[in-house]
């Protein structure tokens, strides 16, 4: 029988552990994971500092690329298709934090789960198409309250990967972007993917007034929120992308910001006399992977890649970023081969 490593997480502790591939089901599907990507989010769940949404599971290990090694006759795909992960819908499955991920659903559910890719595109590339498509899909999401943002003013507080991802994206439509970012280690790392009049620290802010403010720090606080409130025009966006939890509210409002965002609404409030739309935009879906696959040549996604482990090196990596003990700007992207 197939042996497979993959990484365990129980109460804050990671640790690899073997298993054996199980005799397949005609509803199944064995992806050989080539790369993992780390976010975030899966830093959250082992720090236990994320609310887990009851119709999408944990996301522990959910940004991968591989080959399918095995396809059930009744799930739709095929031995050795390329794949990616969309980890907004949930069939069945095991963490991607592992060398094979096992997944078990329908096929109208695999068909939203796994994105097959095509052989020319580089591996080293599609491994950031989950990230790339969740930024994609909420700035798409944002444009469909805005309009266009050509010429548009847009601050982004944060220059984390969202940050960067959705500067690179709001660019593309032609809008005028500036990144804050509150240390100096993200914002040395933006200063090579963005020029140097487009990234600033904090305390920069209120230099400027945006058409639109997008908020993508790891949990949205008062402080940028505030930030954000103060930058703004009148009548402009404040578009939540960053962690919410289900009690966050707009400063002193009663306003929810986590059904805001997790619900993609748009909320149009006067706080202390001043209009100020909050949006915001959770998750992405096939199509908005199959539109950075189809831009993902013309993006700088090497440049946004600052670290790569093989698969031992992981737990006490993972553990000591949900510590604080270490944090790297850029991606941080998990080998299972040498
Ligand atoms: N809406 C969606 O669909 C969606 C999808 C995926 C993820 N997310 C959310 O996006 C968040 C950010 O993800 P990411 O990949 O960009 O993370 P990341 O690369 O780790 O970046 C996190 C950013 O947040 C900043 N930050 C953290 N704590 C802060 C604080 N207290 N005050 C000010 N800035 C602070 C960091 O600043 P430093 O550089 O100074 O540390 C960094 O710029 C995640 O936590 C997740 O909740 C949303």
């Amino acid at each position: 029988m197939t042996k497979y490593k993959s990484a365990e997480l129980t109460n804050g502790q990671v640790k690899i552990v073997i298993n054996d591939l199980p005799n397949p089901d005609e509803d199944t599907i064995f992806i050989k994971i080539f790369l993992s990507g780390i976010c975030r989010a899966d830093v959250k769940e082992v720090s236990d500092s994320r609310d887990i949404a009851e119709d999408r599971g944990p996301l522990f290990g959910h940004e991968l690329n591989g080959i399918i090694t095995f396809a059930g006759k009744d799930t739709g795909f095929k031995e050795n298709q390329l794949v990616t992960f969309n980890p907004n819908v949930t069939p069945n499955r095991t963490t991607g934090f592992a060398d094979y991920m096992i997944l078990k659903a329908p096929k109208n559910i695999l068909k939203q789960a796994v994105i097959p890719y095509d052989r020319k595109l580089d591996k080293q590339k599609t491994i950031l198409v989950e990230p790339l498509s969740a930024t994609y899909h909420s700035l798409e999401k944002l444009i469909g309250y805005t309009g266009p943002i050509k010429s548009k003013k847009i601050a982004i507080i944060g220059a984390g990967n969202a940050g960067t991802m959705l500067g690179l994206f709001a660019k593309r439509k032609g809008a005028s972007v500036k990144l804050f970012n509150i240390d100096d280690g993200r914002i040395q790392f933006a200063q090579k993917i963005f020029e140097k009049d487009e990234v600033f620290k904090f305390s920069d802010y209120s230099k400027f007034e945006f058409d639109i403010v997008i908020v993508t720090i790891t949990i949205i606080t008062p402080k940028s929120l505030k930030m954000a409130y103060e930058c703004v025009k009148s009548d402009g966006f404040i578009h939540l992308y960053g962690g919410t939890r289900s009690d966050h509210k707009f400063l002193d409002t009663e306003v929810n910001i986590d059904t805001i965002r997790r619900n993609e609404l748009l909320k149009t409030i006067n706080y202390k006399g001043k209009i100020i739309n909050l949006t915001g935009a959770y998750g992405s879906g096939p199509d908005d992977f199959k539109s950075v696959f189809n831009i993902l040549d013309d993006l700088p996604v090497n440049k946004l890649i600052s670290k790569q482990i093989q698969f031992h090196e992981f737990p006490k990596l993972i553990m000591d970023m949900a510590r604080g003990k270490v944090d790297y700007p850029g991606k941080v992207i998990v080998r299972y081969s040498p």
